[in-house]
């Protein structure tokens, strides 16, 4: 499988978002990540459902949206009908984490689980096979434009062993700090989808940015 590359709006212009949407629709890009933030999972607030299903009627790329907020079961009803494919939920924020990756996926929506820096990847042993995507942060969820964090490797290949052992072909993204320089990496660990926010936007061509977390 090749690698999936999803930029992250997080650090578009939002003055010029449908823009920037109009770039992506042009670049190499597969997917869009939409980081919703809440001020209580995360020290920081982003945007909401308006918002998304704004951003839903100007692509028809996949919305992979990373939900870095509390009680995250409240409104996987909500974020399904703005119009998300990929619906990613924190471990550390589910109480009842296998009846949320359900509800998601009886909505008819891809379900992911995301794991801050901290959390082993074995507390996924007995959910992994029912799981669409495992988002790995490599860097404290909450804010773009920080450094990678660099035991991540090790974290993919523990799970990419443990999604073949059940032979699950489990999408393993990694998010945070993912530049071309650590890309090749990534995926030859066992990654296949990059999410990148401040390398993409702050490059002088995000397009030729996007291209390049695909050559190595
Ligand atoms: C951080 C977000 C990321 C962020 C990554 O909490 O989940 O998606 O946009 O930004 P960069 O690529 O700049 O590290
Ligand atoms: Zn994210």
């Amino acid at each position: 499988m090749s690698v999936i590359i999803a930029p992250s709006l997080l650090s578009a212009d939002f003055m010029n978002l449908a823009d920037e949407i109009k770039m992506l629709n042009e670049s190499e890009a597969e997917w869009l990540h939409l980081d919703i933030m809440d001020g209580r999972f995360v020290p920081n607030i982003t945007f909401g459902m308006p918002i998304v299903s704004q951003m839903r009627k100007l692509t028809s790329k996949v919305l992979d949206v990373h939900l870095m907020i509390v009680e995250p079961e409240k409104y996987i009803e909500s974020f399904h009908k703005a119009g998300a494919d990929f619906l990613t939920v924190h471990e550390e924020a589910c109480v009842h984490l296998h009846r949320t990756i359900s509800q998601i996926k009886e909505l008819g929506m891809k379900a992911g689980v995301s794991l801050n820096p901290h959390t082993p990847v074995e507390v996924l042993r007995d959910i992994v096979s029912e799981l669409d995507l495992v988002l790995l942060m490599s860097v404290n969820p909450g804010f773009g434009g920080q450094k990678f964090i660099e035991n991540t490797y090790r974290k993919i290949e523990r799970l990419r062993s443990m999604a073949d052992a059940c032979k699950s072909e489990l999408i393993i993204e990694i998010d945070g700090g993912v530049t071309n320089k650590n890309a090749g990496k990534l995926v030859a660990a066992g990654a296949n989808a990059l999410v990148a926010g401040s390398y993409v936007f702050g490059a002088p061509n995000p397009k030729e940015a996007i291209i390049s977390l695909k050559q190595y």
